[in-house]
């Protein structure tokens, strides 16, 4: 089955092509001029997808050399995200749905992640624990099969990628601030500062990170009054990351114990730190469990993990369930609901 596979509920437009399960291209085109307004401005975000989306398109086919016609079904997120790039991502794919007769499935963007460790390994077993971490959401999953997962804990507040963004910006940092605390945290030392790491001690796998950033702005506020030196920017960006990690790590330890689970996967935008990828690895060996993190572009918003998904659902029928072109794309399904 080649499966032709959409992504746009953000700020990235994303199309890729599928053969079988194998990922034979994976075009991402990111919107790099939110950066001057430090934040995601949702409707030039739907207006870039409506520029890109077409050429993206054409260059997964090309690279996956193959034809529109020879495609067999189109799978596109329908949500969450941002309204206007879900449209745009969605009203395409219905095009093409009509076009060539084709079946579509919507797919929920946070699956699509859920399941990425699958598609970088076809043979992860499950059941396995997700922790999917992007700058909307922080959930750790307990996966039984691609129909069949449950929610054991969620931020209360901010997502860790939000926290890491929000600390950059104290830090006078561009925006998004994961990759460039990551990258200034790689000079420091992570013990330099103790900030908090909230709930870490508790029982239950949920998690808070706006505290985190509050007290990060404390201190800024209290011992560099005047911006903090170049010299110290490192030490900050080390010992924030540290503590954001710390709680990611031994939460998601902690969930696969409690549930006899012996694989970890990490995914979403956050997935792609270096240390919570080293950690959570370190962390999980200590217990004979193992740890999947998906390469870079499938951490980072992707059609592939999309497609992926889509043809599992696909495989699991009826075909004719995809023939629904009156389906809404829905910006709020957010956090999956817990069993
Ligand atoms: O999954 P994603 O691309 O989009 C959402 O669905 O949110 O995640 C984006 C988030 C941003 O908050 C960004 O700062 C964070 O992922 N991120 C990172 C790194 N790369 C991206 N956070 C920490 N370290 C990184 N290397
Ligand atoms: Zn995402």
């Amino acid at each position: 089955m080649k499966i032709l596979a959409i992504e746009s509920s953000c700020d990235d437009t994303s199309a890729a092509v599928l053969d079988e399960g194998q990922v034979k291209s994976n075009i991402i085109s990111s919107q790099y001029f939110h950066k001057k307004y430090g934040g995601i401005i949702p409707e030039l975000a739907s207006r870039a997808h409506l520029k890109a989306i077409a050429m993206t398109v054409r260059g997964a086919l090309e690279e996956a050399d193959t034809k529109l016609e020879q495609i067999d079904a189109v799978g596109v997120t329908a949500n969450p995200g941002l309204i206007g790039s879900l449209i745009v991502g969605s009203n395409f794919a219905k095009g093409l749905a009509i076009r060539y007769n084709l079946p579509i499935v919507p797919i929920n963007h946070i699956e699509g992640h859920l399941y990425s460790g699958c598609l970088q390994d076809a043979s992860l077993p499950f059941p396995f624990v997700c922790l999917v971490v992007s700058g909307g959401h922080t959930s750790v999953f307990l996966v039984h099969s691609y129909t069949d997962y449950e929610v054991v804990g969620s931020t209360r507040d901010d997502a860790a990628g939000e926290a890491f963004d929000k600390i950059a910006k104290l830090l006078g940092m561009p925006y998004p601030g994961g990759p460039v605390i990551d990258k200034a945290a790689k000079g420091g030392n992570p013990k330099a500062y103790d900030f908090p790491r909230p709930m870490i001690a508790d029982k239950h796998f949920d998690f808070s990170f706006s505290g985190l950033k509050t007290s990060v702005r404390y201190y800024l506020h209290k011992n560099f009054p005047e911006g903090v030196p170049e010299n110290k920017l490192s030490d900050v960006a080390a010992s924030a990351q540290a503590a954001i990690v710390d709680v990611l790590v031994k939460k998601t330890v902690a969930a696969a114990r409690q549930f006899n689970v012996k694989n970890i996967v990490i995914a979403g935008g956050v997935s792609a730190n270096s240390q919570l990828r080293r950690d959570m690895e370190n962390e999980a060996a200590k217990f004979n469990i193992a740890s999947t993190a998906p390469e870079m572009q499938y951490c980072m918003d992707n059609a592939a993990m999309i497609g992926y998904l889509a043809e599992r659902k696909l495989e699991a029928g009826p075909i004719s369930d995809y023939f629904n072109l009156m389906y809404t794309v829905n910006p709020s399904a957010i956090r999956a609901a817990r069993k």
